[in-house]
């Protein structure tokens, strides 16, 4: 006997395809007369994500949340009550007009948790767990969707999962840590997007930086190695409705978990018997953000005292403090408004925090280059989207913050210097 590849491939789709399309029905999806309670599970039509009722510390404190079926050991990946857990042993995940999706304990007149939206008709409403690890609520008719766990993200970012800002609702999609491993109550570190200025990828404590990526520059993120790796891949929205962010596995078969751990380190495993480690920041000292004071650039490869060193056209503030200590200004008299100035290129390194630039995609580098003279308060230029040599421009108007050497994915920036450190910077490069 003799089968074409797709052939047999077809085929087997076919088996693979069949049992699941049966268990759909009963397995996957909550209806409005067959509730949740603790100890059942929905699993998704191709068995690859559960959700049920779990404790991940005291037994005692019971939530809702979702978990990779296929792992052997417990990996929750999104928490629905996870600030609100049910203290008793008769939890309820159901569907109900007041609320949408409501989550109680013994006492059904006090729910813990709800979707927050209301259902005129709740009866034609079905709640189903996707196999990419998404609770949506729909209608089952129309299959319009109207809630989605996947707007609410815990500290684990999914495939297809969005990072960024629904500018139409307001809602801003970012994951944040567990309180501890026992508590996945919110804790304090986020991860998401800033849509301030050129938008940017931050881990933030609170209301403080703690690490930065750069922004997206047109087929990755400035200065952030693993995303652009075969592992997975990126897509990035800018436009009227939304900012977002998508990374998916790009190897389906990979089981992979990318969280925001309760001490605030982002972390992603790979699963082979074992989650394996392959990628974590921030951990060298200059991921850390700002490390090195204003117009400096981190250099991690070195030690770290020497690790930071100033711009070019800058010095350290004071002769007895390192460039670590206090970070760096305009050499003394130096002047670069129209006195000769001009720029350097710094090559292959994070560009600096975006927040306060302005981008324009539709100019080329040497029109960015032109408008960066021109305008005296301009420090800084490069391209808004590296390909293709470089097309876009996103300029900088005050202190430059936050950039380190990334030699493998970082990106040229053209930094404004006064004449004779535009000099100094001709000899030295003539010299050597
Ligand atoms: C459940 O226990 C937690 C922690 O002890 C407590 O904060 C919370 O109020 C309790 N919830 C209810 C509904 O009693
Ligand atoms: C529902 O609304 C309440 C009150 O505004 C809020 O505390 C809660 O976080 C909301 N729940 C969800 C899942 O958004
Ligand atoms: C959803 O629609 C299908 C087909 O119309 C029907 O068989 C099923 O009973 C409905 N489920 C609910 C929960 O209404
Ligand atoms: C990743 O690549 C695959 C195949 O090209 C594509 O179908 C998918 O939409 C991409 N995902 C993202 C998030 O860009
Ligand atoms: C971007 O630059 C082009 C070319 O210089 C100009 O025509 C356009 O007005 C600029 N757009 C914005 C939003 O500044």
């Amino acid at each position: 006997m003799s089968f074409s590849i797709e052939a047999f491939i077809k085929i087997l789709l076919l088996f693979l395809h069949l049992p699941s399309s049966i268990c759909q029905l009963s397995l996957d999806a909550l209806k409005p007369n067959h509730p949740i309670r603790d100890g059942d599970i929905l699993v998704s039509s191709a068995q690859i994500f559960a959700l049920g009722f779990f404790s991940p510390g005291n037994p005692q404190h019971r939530y809702v949340g979702v978990w990779y079926n296929k792992v052997p050991e417990q990996t929750v990946v999104w928490v629905a009550n996870r600030d609100n857990p049910v203290n008793d042993s008769y939890g309820v995940l159901s569907i109900n007009g007041d609320g949408g999706l409501v989550i109680h304990g013994k006492d059904p007149s006090s729910p813990l948790w709800s979707a927050n939206v209301t259902l005129s008709s709740p009866y034609n409403f079905i709640a189903k767990l996707l196999d990419t690890g998404n609770l949506v609520l729909l209608e089952n008719g129309s299959q319009r969707v109207v809630w989605e766990g996947f707007n609410y993200p815990s500290d684990t970012l999914l495939s297809f999962m969005k990072m960024g800002l629904n500018r139409r609702s307001g809602l801003e999609w970012h994951l944040t840590s567990w309180k501890s491993k026992d508590d996945p109550g919110t804790g304090s570190f986020t991860y998401g997007i800033d849509p301030m200025g050129f938008p940017q990828l931050f881990l933030c404590k609170g209301r403080e930086a703690l690490w930065r990526a750069g922004p997206w520059i047109g087929d990755r993120l400035s200065a952030l190695p693993v995303m652009t790796a075969t592992v997975y891949n990126a897509s990035f929205v800018n436009n009227e409705d939304e900012i977002s962010l998508v990374f998916a596995v790009a190897k389906e078969s990979l089981i992979t978990r990318v969280v925001i751990d309760e001490s605030g380190i982002f972390q992603a495993f790979v699963w082979n018997d074992q989650w394996i480690k392959f990628y974590s920041h921030p951990t060298e000292w200059c991921d850390y953000y700002g490390q090195c004071g204003p117009n400096t650039n981190c250099d991690s490869e070195k030690d770290y005292k020497l690790a930071c060193t100033c711009l070019p056209g800058f010095e350290s503030k004071s002769p007895s403090l390192s460039v670590g200590e206090s970070g760096c200004i305009r050499k003394a008299g130096a002047s670069i408004c129209q006195n000769g100035e001009g720029f350097v290129k710094v090559a292959c390194v994070k560009i600096p925090d975006s927040s306060m630039a302005y981008v324009n995609m539709s100019m080329s580098l040497e029109e960015c280059k032109q408008k960066c003279l021109m305008d005296c308060s301009c420090t800084a230029y490069t391209s808004a989207d590296d390909r293709g040599g470089g097309i876009g421009c996103v300029t900088w108007h005050g202190d430059l913050m936050d950039m380190r050497t990334v030699s493998d994915v970082g990106q040229d920036l053209y930094v404004r210097v006064d004449v004779t450190s535009l000099g100094t910077f001709f000899m030295f490069i003539i010299l050597h």
